[in-house]
């Protein structure tokens, strides 16, 4: 039987058919990384502070929140996948963790006065894969500003200057400044005269902040932007950075909805606003040499004590210890359609293997003819950042995760 109450951060909480906050996530809570030097993350924060001069900061809003402020404030659909249980977490059915900072935008912006600007850095999460660059919990700095209609030509006048600036820098940009609103329309309300300033505006701003926390002497910096969809905001935008031969998605921005503007009482017809929301661990991963996101969470004073607060500085990894693999493969429940979502599959498994998890695969899926069943099997790669683990204690993690996948998923490990 699941306990009655759940208490994360000091409050206790009911809980309810919807609970599914692991312990192991819940004491993440707790760990306020982006605010503690000289956590690279917490560099980050004070670089883009620093370059967004001006705006209010937020840096300790509380990541416990309620479904209307992280999705239905945004204009959400009730249908929305983002807010299934297999993706997000909650303490109950009436609260849950932030999954972007953006669940405190209505409430800032109702704070913020006309043609302010503001920041939030925060951690959340997200349920999710297991590998090297994604890991449940994060961190995103929210940036938003709010724009009024008669000051149209003075940001024409900074977007030339902030033009000029990035005009031979080393950020190399595929598409850029402009984009197809067919595809991604403006809102009815929205003149091109007015949205197509503020969408460069956005973009020129971010793209100087880049040039102004890489430092001179790295790499060239490979930046895309490509269109996107957000439910509060038209025309929206992502922007992905090539790192390791992939691109990562580093940021969703565009022009905040007049619906979204309207509640939080400033007047759409005199105001414009755009708004991005970017994911730290994304940025500091190139910029500081850390290969994998997991080190952020690291408490062995290795990796703390390679940085220095406000500082950049390029990691070094501590002795790479061996890998082991494990596949475990099982026979899900007969007649097992639902019920249960591939992430609580990650999730017992980073439960009970904790962060000697590296990544987990599936590398099997079929469903057997004869016996009316689905069989999977997943391949677990056991790594420490931290040291060397034997064989017997893969072992006993491996044995452990099969009974608490058939405790609680009633799979037959086969
Ligand atoms: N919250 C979005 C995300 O996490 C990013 C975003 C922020 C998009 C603000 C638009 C405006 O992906």
């Amino acid at each position: 039987p699941s306990p009655q109450t759940i208490t994360v951060l000091g409050e206790t909480y009911p809980t309810d058919d919807y609970t599914n906050l692991p312990p192991t996530i819940a004491a993440l809570l707790a760990r306020r990384l982006h605010v503690t030097p000289p956590h690279p993350l917490n560099t980050i924060r004070k670089l883009i502070a620093g370059h967004f001069e001006g705006f209010k900061c937020y840096d300790n809003l509380p990541a416990v929140v309620t479904p209307e402020l992280n999705f239905d404030s945004l204009g959400f659909p009730p249908d929305h996948p983002g807010r299934e249980r297999g993706q997000s977490y909650y303490i109950n059915r009436g609260v849950m963790l932030r999954t972007h900072t953006s669940a405190h935008e209505v409430d800032i912006y109702r704070e913020t006065p006309k043609s302010g600007g503001w920041l939030c850095t925060a951690d959340v999460y997200r349920r999710d894969e297991i590998d090297r660059s994604h890991y449940p919990a994060f961190h995103q700095t929210e940036g938003a500003r709010l724009v009024n209609l008669v000051d149209m030509d003075k940001l024409r006048a900074e977007n030339d200057e902030l033009r000029r600036r990035i005009a031979d820098s080393k950020i190399i940009m595929k598409d850029c400044l402009d984009f197809d609103p067919v595809t991604n329309p403006l809102q009815s309300s929205h003149l091109p005269e007015t949205v197509l300033p503020m969408a460069q505006n956005l973009k020129l701003r971010i793209t100087t902040l880049f040039l102004s926390i890489f430092p001179p002497s790295s790499d060239p910096l490979h930046v895309r932007w490509t269109p996107d969809i957000f439910p509060w905001t038209s025309p929206s935008f992502q922007l992905e950075v090539r790192y390791r031969d992939a691109w990562l998605e580093l940021l969703g921005c565009g022009i905040v909805l007049d619906a979204t503007i309207a509640r939080t009482g400033h007047n759409p017809v005199d105001e414009r606003s755009w708004a991005f929301g970017m994911g730290l661990e994304r940025i500091a991963m190139p910029l500081f040499g850390v290969p994998d996101i997991r080190l952020f969470w690291s408490q062995d004073e290795r990796f703390w004590k390679q940085f220095k607060d406000g500082q950049l500085s390029t990691f070094q990894e501590f002795s790479k210890y061996p890998l082991s693999e494990r596949d475990v493969a099982f026979w899900l429940p007969l007649g097992e359609v639902g019920g249960w979502e591939e992430n609580d599959l990650w999730d017992i498994i980073r439960e009970v293997g904790g962060d000697l998890v590296e990544d987990v695969k599936l590398i099997d899926d079929f469903w057997h003819e004869g016996n009316g069943r689905r069989s999977l099997a997943v391949r677990i790669t056991f790594r420490s950042m931290e040291r060397s683990v034997e064989r017997a204690e893969v072992n006993k993690v491996t044995d452990d995760i099969k009974a608490a996948l058939t405790a609680r998923l009633a799979v037959e490990i086969r």
